[in-house]
């Protein structure tokens, strides 16, 4: 039953970032990170809807806010627009990184509308939404559940498997300073591909599940080869081509760019340092400066929780 918008009601909800297609899952696989985001939103007595953002952050402090444009599908949905919001958000997540900065608020936005409104939504309504609104689902998938998720759709139904997360695996994330949108890295690529790159990546993404269910990680590298974006993308990522071969040449297990880029993502067993230093310098002599993450996976997806306000 939807919960009356009684002011001074306040959620907060935690969302992971997430990094897309692994190589060769390009739109199916996505791994959420631990790396957060968190996006606390607030039934006022001021009427409007207003945000507070850290003051270097470049997005709306309006109604178009993500957030908010995700929160209002659900309110819409359940019949009930709050006339007073507050959205406060805190960013970790870096923008246009391929990191999922916007499956997050996408995700934070409709998982704390819905926890306004008596959670009457599930899990497959909110992903439908997020998918709508995001484009495809490989970010918000793992973003609302968390782990490793292969997304599939059925019509329109959009389903997903979670798949099981490499274990004693370390994560490197290369983040360039500078940004790539999705609907730019979307542009390049083709509308028509080669039958033998649909069979290579076809095979691939079958030998990543095989590879993740068997613990052969050594069949990684080859699992996340792809021929299907990441050479359209490389043009729009200086550096990403010696950067996977650096990677590789560090005995990572696998490279990859991550969602449409510009970061990177390595999974490595015992080079991790190694790894880092490999991809960030062959960043660095495209005069690219980086920043560098050793993360783990995210089990846990968003994770919201009702505020008592004093
Ligand atoms: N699968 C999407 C793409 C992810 O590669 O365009 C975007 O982060």
């Amino acid at each position: 039953m939807t919960t009356p918008l009684s002011p001074l009601r306040q959620v907060r909800v935690k969302v992971p970032a997430t990094s897309a297609n692994l190589g060769s899952g390009f739109d199916i696989f996505g791994l959420a990170l631990q790396l957060y985001n968190t996006y606390t939103l607030t039934l006022t007595c001021e009427a409007g809807w207003s945000v507070s953002l850290p003051s270097d952050i470049d997005l709306p402090r309006d109604e178009n806010n993500l957030v908010f444009r995700a929160a209002r599908e659900v309110f819409l949905r359940l019949g009930v627009l709050p006339p007073s919001l507050h959205l406060a958000q805190e960013i970790d997540i870096p923008l246009d990184r391929g990191l999922g900065s916007s499956a997050s608020a996408i995700i934070g936005g409709l998982v704390a509308a819905n926890m306004l409104t008596g959670s009457t939504l599930d899990s497959t309504t909110l992903l439908a939404i997020a998918t709508e609104i995001e484009g495809h689902p490989d970010n918000v998938t793992p973003a609302l559940m968390g782990g490793m998720t292969l997304c599939y759709a059925t019509g329109a139904q959009h389903r997903y498997l979670a798949l099981p997360i490499p274990q004693n695996v370390q994560i490197v994330v290369v983040i360039p300073d500078f940004e790539v949108s999705t609907s730019q890295a979307r542009s390049v690529l083709p509308d028509q591909v080669s039958r033998s790159d649909v069979i290579f990546n076809g095979s691939r993404t079958a030998l990543m599940v095989a590879a993740l269910y068997q613990k052969r990680y050594d069949l990684l590298a080859e699992a996340m080869d792809d021929r299907l974006h990441q050479p359209y993308r490389a043009a729009l990522v200086p550096g990403m081509t010696e950067a996977i071969a650096a990677g590789y040449a560090a005995n990572a297990l696998g490279v990859a760019l991550s969602g449409s880029g510009p970061s990177l993502i390595a999974l490595t067993q015992h080079e991790t340092s190694a790894v880092a230093a490999a991809l960030s310098d062959a960043f660095a002599c495209q005069g690219i400066t980086c920043e560098t993450r050793i993360l783990q996976p995210d089990t846990t997806g968003a994770d919201g929780v009702e505020m008592k306000r004093a």
